[in-house]
């Protein structure tokens, strides 16, 4: 069985810093396999493949890294789009892999046909990020701005090691697609008995890092239900973004960012926590309340499309 997770970490310190680094893996059946040449630079203790990603991304001679969770291995590789495929025990980092730079502003303006993928896309000038492009949902030309999928974060804890897979533009990227043009989000997710439900907003927009990226949506349609809105039912529309160490939610006795484990435009809250973290149920779980409540999904993902 092939797994493919494609990630973009982001790191969430002050404010939002991204880090584009790819993390792409893995056939469990066979053996490590190596198809492309690659030679390791360096190798350096990580305990998990975030560490290793983090520190290949901010390594100016690291091109890519393999970690090597059995050994707790980081290794820097030269090679900027590596070709491999290798088990649960490696991990391929690809970073700066520029092997399928289109001039695009976002995955709308790929070619017809692209296949879903990462690509790199130039949302403002000198400005070159690497995305998740979906090509199939929906007609395609959706650009992912976030995207977990815990049932490999599941195998992964089953590893015994600690990861939350994302994917995510930010929002300083997301800001900067969003402000061209019209855009429309769509939220997809997948619960742990497989149902499926999606959520789409026809106007979205963020605004930029001096709004503290206040958010525009409305027009939902879907079946997922509307879950933009908090307990008191306080619209996400125009609400600011809230991080664990930034708190513009609306509620003055927590943090939402913290008590809900999750980024967010948070008010009291919010009924929606695609940002949340592995569990069964409850407030910090991943969750769609208005589908199946706080039960914590499998999988999630956020992405976004110009208007037609
Ligand atoms: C890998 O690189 C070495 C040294 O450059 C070369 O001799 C070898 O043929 C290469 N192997 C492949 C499979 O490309
Ligand atoms: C960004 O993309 C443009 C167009 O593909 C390219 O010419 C430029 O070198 C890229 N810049 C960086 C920093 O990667
Ligand atoms: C943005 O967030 C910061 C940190 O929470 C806060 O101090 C600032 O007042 C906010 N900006 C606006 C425009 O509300």
């Amino acid at each position: 069985m092939l797994f493919m997770i494609l990630a973009v970490l982001t790191l969430l310190q002050h404010g939002v810093a991204c880090v584009y680094v790819k993390i792409e893996s893995f056939d469990k059946q066979s053996g490590i396999q190596i198809i492309s040449n690659v030679s390791i630079i360096e190798t350096k203790f990580a305990r998990t493949r975030v560490e290793c990603a983090v520190l290949c991304t901010n390594d100016d001679n690291c091109c890519s890294a393999s970690f090597l969770s059995a050994l707790e291995q980081c290794e820097f590789t030269d090679a900027c789009c590596p070709d491999t495929k290798q088990t649960k025990g490696a991990i391929t980092i690809r970073k700066n892999c520029n092997q399928n730079v289109i001039p695009n502003r976002d995955c709308s303006d790929l070619p017809s046909g692209s296949k879903s993928g990462v690509y790199t896309i130039h949302p403002a000038a000198g400005n070159n990020i690497s995305v998740f492009c979906d090509m199939e949902t929906d007609n395609g030309g959706w650009t992912i701005g976030f995207m977990k999928d815990l049932q490999n974060a599941i195998y992964e804890i089953i590893l015994n090691t600690e990861i939350i897979l994302q994917l995510t533009t930010c929002n300083d990227n997301i800001y900067l697609i969003l402000k061209h043009k019209a855009y429309k989000v769509r939220f997809d997710f997948e619960a742990f008995t497989g149902e499926t439900a999606f959520a789409i907003y026809d106007t979205f927009n963020v605004l930029d890092e001096t709004t503290n990226y206040t958010l525009h949506i409305s027009d939902y349609s879907g079946t997922a239900g509307d879950s933009m809105k908090d307990v008191d039912g306080t619209r996400t529309n125009g609400l600011m973004f809230s991080t664990r160490d930034r708190d513009n939610d609306m509620a003055s006795n927590q943090r939402c960012g913290i008590y809900k484990r999750s980024g967010w435009w948070h008010a009291h809250c919010t009924w929606a926590n695609i940002n949340g973290i592995y569990n069964t149920n409850g407030d910090r779980s991943v969750h769609w309340k208005s589908w199946l409540g706080m039960k914590g999904l499998r999988k999630t993902k956020m992405m976004i499309k110009q208007k037609t």
